[in-house]
Order: structure tokens, then sequence, then C-alpha cells
């Protein structure tokens, strides 16, 4: 994450005289006001010009390794000054030098061009090439070998610069002299959230409203929050942009963490297309009680569904950024629980959330 600090002064080798400015390209030392942690690789910007910040970003490489870059495989990233470990997350599409016939594959051979993802566990702060060529280009190396080089892409992807700015300074928290243990004896059982993931027409309303009905039935004290009518309200100044994406889901794992602390069972159903959001999410909320739920109709089985017409609208362009067909989703890695509704009707799937719901949040009678 990025810090604030102003300059105090700038100094130049072999001048003795105080210097007020610099250009690009010139060598300078700065001396901060504020003491900050720097580290080798870490860029100064302007404040209103500043780079963005992401763990995962999509590129056009070049590739020069021996060995074809496959899916999964770990490479180091050299950006400016920088180096860190990128995992390949995807490959979109390799583009044959020799030929130039585009497709979809499972690793880049030499020569080729490719559309890839890459994600590093650190956050990474850097420009799309087209806003910046110098800070939005990279090397790959594989132990000591270079294998690639690429230009930044951030099309359909985040900003998460926004994410972790903290505005107000002066915060106290104030302790509630009503405690969790309190309010779980009251409601007989603990709040946690049941956050659903998926595509677009997998479910996740459909199975987080009737369970909701059956918990109710059961005496949990229980609340849905769902895409739709979220964004009629508190999300109303959201669109469906990378950016506005991340803020819906960082705003909404904000209100599941207090309703669960409040002692509801939250079940969350939003598309939350973006792995590192619902980290965020399990964060803020905590991950002792923050249970991923995998909605994981395929694309086809969704499409098929389309019971908003969104997906045909989609495909005829008449919707732009929609998620599966020209936006990302990011499956889970490792969720709690996987509810297949591709394969799984709807009472199966109940009867499976039902079971799990009453294992890990058990009612012991209220007072
Ligand atoms: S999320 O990506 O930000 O998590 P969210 O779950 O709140 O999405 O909203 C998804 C709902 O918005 C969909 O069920 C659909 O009805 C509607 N929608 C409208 N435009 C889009 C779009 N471009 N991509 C996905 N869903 C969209």
């Amino acid at each position: 994450p990025h810090a604030h600090a102003r300059i105090r002064s700038i100094e130049g080798w072999s001048i003795d005289r105080q210097i007020l400015s610099a250009e690009a390209g010139e060598p300078v030392g700065i001396t901060l006001e504020d003491q900050v942690f720097v580290e080798r690789g870490e860029t100064i910007s302007h404040i209103d010009d500043a780079p963005i910040e992401t763990n995962v970003f999509r590129a056009r490489i070049f590739w020069l390794g021996a060995s074809p870059m496959a899916v999964r495989n770990r490479y180091t990233l050299r950006i400016g000054t920088a180096e860190t470990d990128v995992d390949v997350e995807r490959i979109e599409r390799v583009v044959d030098t020799a030929d130039l016939n585009a497709a979809a594959t499972e690793d880049v051979p030499r020569d080729a061009v490719a559309d890839v993802v890459l994600r590093s566990r650190a956050m990474l702060a850097l420009d799309a090439a087209s806003d910046n060529p110098r800070t939005g280009r990279f090397v790959l190396a594989d132990g000591y070998d270079i294998v690639g080089g690429g230009l930044i892409d951030m099309e359909g992807y985040p900003d998460q610069r926004q994410l972790i700015t903290r505005r107000s300074s002066n915060l106290t928290a104030v302790e509630h002299a009503v405690t969790e243990e309190m309010r779980a004896v009251r409601n007989g059982h603990r709040g946690g959230v049941l956050w659903f993931t998926g595509l677009s027409g997998a479910g996740k309303s459909t199975l987080a409203i009737e369970l909701e009905r059956r918990l109710f039935q059961n005496g949990y004290l229980v609340f849905v929050l769902d895409g739709d009518n979220v964004r009629n309200g508190l999300n109303a100044n959201l669109g469906f942009s990378p950016d506005d994406r991340a803020e819906n889901i960082r705003r909404v794992g904000e209100v599941a963490s207090l309703m669960a602390q409040a002692g509801f069972i939250v079940l969350s159903a939003f598309i939350s297309p973006y792995r590192s959001d619902r980290e965020r999410a399990r964060l803020a909320v905590g991950n002792d009680r923050f249970h991923e739920v995998y909605v994981s109709a395929s694309l086809d089985v969704c499409e098929g569904r389309d019971p908003k017409g969104l997906y045909s609208r989609a495909r005829a362009g008449e919707i732009l950024d929609f998620t599966g067909i020209s936006a990302p989703y990011e499956p889970p890695e490792a969720c709690e629980i996987e509810i297949d509704t591709g394969n799984l009707d709807l009472n199966d799937s109940l009867e499976k959330l039902l079971r799990y719901v009453e294992q890990r949040f058990p009612v012991t009678p209220g007072t």
C-alpha cells in the first residue's frame, strides 16, 4: 500500500546551491518531511497521477523461454527496479508469429505472442503501457534466464488503490458494552457470513433467498444481501466497471461484517468476480466466520438459462463489461463449500447448504 509524504528538499550531486525542482531523467536525491519506509523498487509519483495498485493484471507478452510458459508456472517479474514473483493465472490467447493464427491454448511456445493474466502475492504499483510506456513494461525471468517481456494492459481489472486508502485519521474505536458472546446467547447462535459467488444466472440469489426462508423458519437470525437490491440503494452510484465492482464488494463486505457482529447470519449474493475483492471481504468479516460458497454453474449452463435475457444482450454488444462474456470471473481457489447448480437441483443444493449451516452455526436454546 501507498503512503503520502511531502518533499523537504532535493539534493543534487556536485551542486551546492539549493535545487527547487527536478525533471524526468535527472538523477537527484530527495529528503522527505515524514518518515516513510521505502524499499528498493518502490515508486514515487505525483499525488494526482499515481500508478495503479493491483496484484493482478493482464499483459501482452513475447515469450523467449526454451520451455513454454504454462498456467500456474511461477516467474520473476522485473518492473522498473522492483522484483517479485508472479504466477500465470490464465492464458487468454496465443498468436503464433509464424502464421499469425490466434488460438486459445494451455501454454505459450517460444517466439509466440500471448495475452496472459499474471498475479503476484504482493501489491504492485504499475501503469498500463498505454498510459506510461516506461512503467507499463516488464521482463520475466526464470532463475537467471530472461524468458519474456511484456506490456501491461489493465482492461478488465480494477485499480485497488482507492480500496486501501484511509481518508480520515484521529479515529478511536468505541467498545460495545454488549458483547458478541451476549448476543450469541440471546440469539441462540453466532453471526457469520455465507458469501455466495458465481456467474450471473448461476443461482446465487435463488439459493440465498430460499435458504433464508428455511433458516428463518428454523429460528435463525438471517438476512440476504443481494446485488440487484443493494445496487438500488447503498450502491446506487456504482456501475459495472472493474473499479465500481471492487467498491461494490468492499462496501458489501463491510456491511456483512457489521451485520455478522450484530449476530446475523448474512447470505450475500453478488457475482464478486475478483478474487482479491473476496479476500478483502474475508478479512473484513474475519476468516473464522466467513464461508465462501462457490455457485459453480458453468458459463454454458448460465447462458442457457439466461433468466433476465442479459447474456443474449451482452452477446449482441448491448451490455458492455458483462461477466463471463466481456469481463472476467475469477473462480475461488479454496472455497469452503461448492454448489454446482448445473448438476444439483434446487432441493439438493439447499439440503447441502442447510446441513452446512447447521454444522457451523449450531443452535442452543436462547435466554
Ligand atoms: S458484481 O460484479 O459487482 O458483484 P452484482 O452481483 O452486484 O455484480 O450485480 C450483478 C447483477 O447486475 C446481475 O445479476 C445482473 O442482473 C446485473 N448486471 C447488469 N449489468 C451487468 C454486467 N455488465 N455484468 C454483470 N451483471 C450485470
